[in-house]
């Protein structure tokens, strides 16, 4: 059936063929497609970590509601080169919502933007880590479009049966996307909806964990994203933003406290950053209370040793059990957030 891995992964045979073409050709962008708890990101940092040793490789995560490069509702960029597993950069687009539904514009460009950066710095080969929501056609339409837009020489689809061919069959005849298709695996496990938002909160509060209180004056400051319908207190609060560079890379994300329109302020708490670097404010989509965990502890049987791990800023590794009690994110102000992806 395959080999096991020391760090427990099953590794199919078929799964070596992705790393052997890529090496004979000595570059190449994969594009990893499935639905939620296939093995996206098993597979992922696999082939990573199969390339990396002998040429810059790079992982794009894409999965802004499961990510494992930065907090949620980012896109994140690892660089790795020899053997560590520790990147040698990271870089980090806001999207500003943990599905892509509804932030399909943000995450296009994140990710596209992200893999230009991933050329700047001369990567051989760039393995791209996609949401698993795949299954309404506007998910459909998502994944056909990033495919379309990144590119990718290889597109590997990790699924059960053929529940992604609505979405390849548009590549099929493509003159330069190869489709490799692989079963998931029976090791496979499926995490609930509680799972998947303890594993969020638990980013969030990593990624938040040395916040302190900053202000920042919007006077000649760009400001956009979803702004609340209103400047009551209770809209903005805990309101999840990006303070980003003239690129419109990520600096920092900050949860807002208020906006004091009066003085043309925001109040936020973000982690330690350079103030002189922001350009602008990105505003988010949903609010995120950390101070109220979400339900109930849950076992980390994520990625149990992980090689690939992220990166420094808002980059450990998954959530570790015993955890507090329930909500993390407050709302999502309306939005949907789709339990097989977010
Ligand atoms: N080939 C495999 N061998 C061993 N365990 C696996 C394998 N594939 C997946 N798993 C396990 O199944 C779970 C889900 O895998 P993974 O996180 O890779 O899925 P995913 O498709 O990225 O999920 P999500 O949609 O949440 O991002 C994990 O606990 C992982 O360790
Ligand atoms: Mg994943």
């Amino acid at each position: 059936m395959g080999e096991c891995v020391p760090d427990r992964i099953m590794v199919p045979e078929g799964w070596e063929t992705v790393p052997s073409h890529l090496k004979k050709r000595g570059f190449g962008v994969v594009y990893v497609i499935g639905a939620a708890d296939r093995g996206k990101t098993t597979f992922s940092r696999w082939l990573v970590g199969q390339l990396s040793p002998g040429a810059m490789t790079g992982f794009l995560d894409c999965d802004i509601g499961q990510s494992t490069i930065g907090p949620p509702a980012t896109v994140g960029l690892a660089l790795y080169h020899g053997d560590a597993g520790v990147p040698v950069a990271t870089r980090l687009r806001f999207v500003g919502a943990v599905t892509p539904s509804g932030h399909m514009v943000q995450e296009l460009v994140g990710a596209l933007r992200l893999k230009e950066k991933a050329r700047e710095e001369k990567v051989s080969f760039l393995v791209i880590d996609s949401p698993g929501w795949v299954v309404e056609p506007s998910a459909q339409e998502f994944h056909v479009r990033m495919i379309d837009l990144l590119a990718p020489d290889i597109v590997v689809a990790i699924q059960r049966g053929e529940e992604l061919e609505g979405i390849l069959v548009n590549f099929r005849r493509h003159p330069s996307i190869r489709i490799m298709e692989f079963p998931s695996s029976p090791l496979a496990t499926e995490r609930k909806r509680d799972w998947r938002r303890m594993y969020r909160y638990q980013r969030f509060s990593s990624y938040f964990s040395d916040a302190v209180p900053r202000t920042l004056s919007l006077h000649g400051m760009g400001v956009h994203g979803r702004m609340p319908d209103s400047f009551r207190d209770e809209a903005w609060h805990n309101l999840l933003i990006a303070l980003c560079d003239p690129e419109m890379m990520v600096i920092a994300l900050g949860l807002v406290e208020r906006l004091d329109l009066a003085k043309g302020e925001i109040v936020f708490r973000a982690p330690p950053h350079d103030p002189s670097l922001v350009a602008s404010v990105h505003v988010g989509s949903i609010q995120v209370d950390l101070s109220v965990p979400p339900g109930r502890a849950v076992p980390d049987t994520r990625h149990p040793i992980a090689p690939y791990t992220s990166a420094p800023r808002g980059g450990d590794p998954a959530p570790r059990a015993p955890v507090p009690p329930a909500s993390g994110e407050g709302g999502d102000q309306g939005r949907s957030v789709p339990d097989q992806s977010g």
